[in-house]
């Protein structure tokens, strides 16, 4: 008897970001080095480790920065000036950016952009009511599109000073960093009269023992961070990862001065993701992120070659991290 078998085909995701993941984790599963990119780490239950990972003892960048904007927000303020628009890319941790709004005189503007603007309008309200007299625009975006139009300056305002803590940009690679800051240095100096620049958070290469505590947390949040990939790939993409057969691996790489990230399977093993197979040998691993470590100087040419002017830098006592004024002038 002849059997026809037939195949059941997965109907395409509808929407456009769903389409845009399906399409990087097709392509990322696929090539010779399994790769996914560390964007997607960041759904509802991912921001949420995330938030974990920045109060864990090991990892040090988020404490450090934030004591640096308490200590040293005044000089940041005095560089920035007074009746600044702030343009922050990514909506990050709104203490921080509180912090650089205390420190600052008469702040007129706040420009959040981040992917989903949405969930951003509370916390704009709460700070339009903490500093009368700042207008909060939120501009729903992609910060890292290289044609990316910032809105006119906020009448009023005398300078706009771009805000990028974190130390994200580590998470580009070289090339990508300095497409960033030559995007950023294009949209800040636009139409800018004031004294425009770059407040930027950058972590620092130091010894490799630190950095790789701070990417194997002991409580292992930093594993379920990685790991909470897979398991959004399941629940969005109808994914079949079986979390327990993969393995989170962090380590410095000096060379390259990165951390990389992977998940390694544990075993030989076959995943289905929307009516594809993704075969698995034992040990392989999907490289998941990495976070690049910069040099005081490194990070100083690469502002240079950008069009920015180094102006400042702030580091605390155990050179751990940096926070730099890169002047546009
Ligand atoms: C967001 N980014 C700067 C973090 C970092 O340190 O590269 C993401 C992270 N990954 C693991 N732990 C934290």
């Amino acid at each position: 008897m002849n059997h026809i078998i037939l195949q059941r085909r997965e109907p395409a995701p509808p929407d456009p970001a769903l389409r845009a993941f399906a399409a990087d984790v097709q392509a990322g599963l696929s090539a010779a080095r399994k790769s996914l990119p560390a964007k997607y780490f960041y759904d509802r239950r991912g921001s949420e480790l995330f938030e974990q990972i920045c109060m864990l003892p090991e990892y040090y960048p988020t404490r450090t920065e934030i004591g640096l904007l308490r200590r040293h927000g005044r000089e940041m303020a005095g560089l920035i000036g007074p009746e600044a628009e702030i343009v922050e890319f990514g909506a990050g941790a709104l203490v921080k950016i509180r912090l650089l709004l205390d420190a600052l005189d008469r702040p007129r503007g706040f420009l959040p952009i981040d992917i989903s603007g949405a969930h951003l309008s509370d916390a704009a309200a709460a700070l339009m009511r903490d500093h009368p007299g700042l207008r909060v625009r939120v501009m729903a975006g992609d910060f890292t599109a290289p044609d990316l139009v910032l809105p006119a300056r906020l009448p009023g305002s005398r300078g706009r000073a771009g805000f990028f803590p974190g130390s994200t940009i580590g998470n580009f690679t070289p090339e990508e960093a300095l497409g960033f800051l030559r995007s950023a240095a294009r949209m800040l100096g636009e139409g800018n009269t004031g004294n425009g620049g770059l407040l930027i958070g950058v972590d620092l290469v130091k010894e490799p023992g630190l950095l790789h505590a701070a990417y194997n947390d002991a409580a292992g949040v930093t594993a379920a961070f990685n790991l909470n990939l897979l398991r959004r790939i399941n629940r969005e993409l109808g994914g079949d990862f079986v979390l327990e057969r993969f393995a989170h691996y962090a380590f410095y790489q000096p060379q390259r001065r990165r951390i990389e990230m992977h998940l390694v399977s544990l075993a030989a093993q076959s995943v289905r993701i929307g009516g594809r197979r993704y075969d698995f040998a034992a040990g392989e691993s999907i490289h998941t992120e990495n976070s690049y470590k910069y040099t005081l100087g490194g990070f100083h040419r690469l502002a240079e070659q950008a069009g920015f002017r180094p102006a400042a830098v702030w580091t605390d006592p155990d050179d751990l991290f940096s926070l730099h004024w890169l002047a546009l002038d």
